[in-house]
């Protein structure tokens, strides 16, 4: 799909292990402000980013500012790696409650892409079998995903189909 089409008001869930390249993707189509990070609010209650103990807090505290934001009337973009359905069954809810439609945006990549990426990388030190981890689990739940209540999924499977998305916002 070059084209990604997306509801002027939708929470729009990045899906994708880490290294997929959800932040460069959220950054290249949509407003700094659209975009909640689980990075930043990692960073924003414990000074950082990388803190997974952090993580109960990092999420409550986003998932208050994405619930303010859609109450508002406001796209939102949640950038976390979301790959598993209790982590995602949480933004469909959220969606839900503002009655605003989820959507998906998968980066399902090949794993060496990712661990080439996260081997350049400075700021994530961890062990790159979380990241083979993540596509597992990523792999294993996909289809659910329409099931899961996600109105829209757009699945982008190579570097090359990455860089050749665009959004487009629909009314
Ligand atoms: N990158 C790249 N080419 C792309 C996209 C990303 O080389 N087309 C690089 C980025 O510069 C970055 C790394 O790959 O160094 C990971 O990209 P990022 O967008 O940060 O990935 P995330 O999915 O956000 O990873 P994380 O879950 O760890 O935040
Ligand atoms: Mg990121």
């Amino acid at each position: 799909p070059n084209t990604i089409h997306v509801p002027e008001l939708a929470l729009v869930a990045l899906v994708g292990a880490s290294s997929a390249g959800k932040s460069t993707f959220a950054a290249r189509h949509f407003r700094p402000s659209e975009v909640l990070s689980s990075d930043t609010f990692r960073a924003l209650v414990s000074d950082d980013e990388n803190s997974l103990e952090a993580t109960a807090d990092a999420f409550e505290s986003l998932f208050f500012v994405a619930g303010k934001r859609l109450a508002r009337g406001r796209l939102t973009v949640v950038d976390a790696t979301s790959v598993r359905p209790d982590d995602r069954r949480r933004l469909v809810d959220l969606a839900r409650r503002h009655d605003v439609l989820p959507v998906a945006v998968v980066l399902d990549l090949p794993r060496n892409v990712l661990e080439e990426r996260h081997a350049a990388r400075p700021d994530r030190a961890f062990d790159p079998a979380v990241i083979g981890r993540q596509i597992a689990e990523l792999r294993r739940t996909l289809r659910g995903l329409p099931k899961e209540g996600f109105r829209h999924v757009w699945v982008l499977r190579s570097p090359q189909e990455v860089e050749a998305a665009r959004v487009e916002r629909v009314p």
